[in-house]
């Protein structure tokens, strides 16, 4: 049996790969999927709230298990982290094109996050190219989405414009995000009947679709 790769890419920084690899990791483990997250970002944040998350949960990490690595062995990681489980969701670092493609290449899908603002969905281009390259499709996700609806749209047609494939579940801007990571935790974990939990939810089923 072979894992689905899921990779978190964005050259632009900041636009939420971390927090949405550890919530994808945290929501397909409560799907019953065995799930490994590889963090190949030197930063290592995926890892520090992994850290956290053991230190929190008395050693019982609801099946979660992070693993980080240099970018240049994320493949060899990739491989041994497949075996034995259903999902690996790669969480990558920004600006670092080498390591993008390595992890892009790796996967059945790349999950893009990008907030609705011009700069940001401009700055989307080069991991679009590198997934298309790659061959590898791209699902584009609107993350930190203000209540302003009709930015969103306007943006959505930009992102449409650069020919992806824009996911229907969008998350909201949330403190309880960064709330549940600071815990060790996933919003549906420290929130769980919360609006976070809920665009979480949608948005992972739709991800493992279009991985399979
Ligand atoms: N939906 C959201 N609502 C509110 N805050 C958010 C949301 N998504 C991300 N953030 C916040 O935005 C910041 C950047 O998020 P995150 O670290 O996940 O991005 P990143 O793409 O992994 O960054 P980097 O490129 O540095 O790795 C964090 O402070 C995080 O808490
Ligand atoms: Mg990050």
């Amino acid at each position: 049996m072979t894992a689905k790769i899921i990779t978190v890419a964005q050259q632009k920084g900041g636009a939420g790969k971390t927090t949405l690899a550890a919530h994808l990791a945290v929501a397909y483990t409560a799907m019953n999927k065995r799930v490994v997250a590889v963090d190949i970002d030197p930063q290592q944040s995926l890892s520090r709230w992994y850290g956290l998350r053991l230190d929190r949960m008395d050693g019982t990490p609801a099946g979660v298990l992070v693993s980080a690595t240099e970018g240049w062995r994320a493949r060899a990681e990739v491989d041994r982290a497949a075996a034995g489980h259903d999902l690996v969701i790669i969480d990558s670092p920004p600006h670092a094109e080498t390591e993008a493609r390595i992890a892009i290449r790796a996967a059945d899908l790349v999950v893009v996050p990008v907030q609705p603002s011009p700069m940001d969905v401009w700055a989307t281009r080069p991991t679009l190219e590198l997934a298309a390259a790659e061959k590898v499709p791209a699902l584009l996700v609107f993350n930190r989405v203000p209540a302003r609806a009709n930015l969103t749209e306007a943006m959505e047609a930009e992102a449409g414009q650069l020919g992806a494939r824009i996911a229907r579940a969008r998350l909201g801007t949330r403190v309880a995000f960064a709330a549940a990571l600071a815990e060790g935790k996933a919003v549906g974990e420290a929130q769980p009947s919360g609006r976070a939990a809920q665009e979480i939810a949608a948005l992972a089923k739709e991800i493992l679709k279009a991985a399979n």
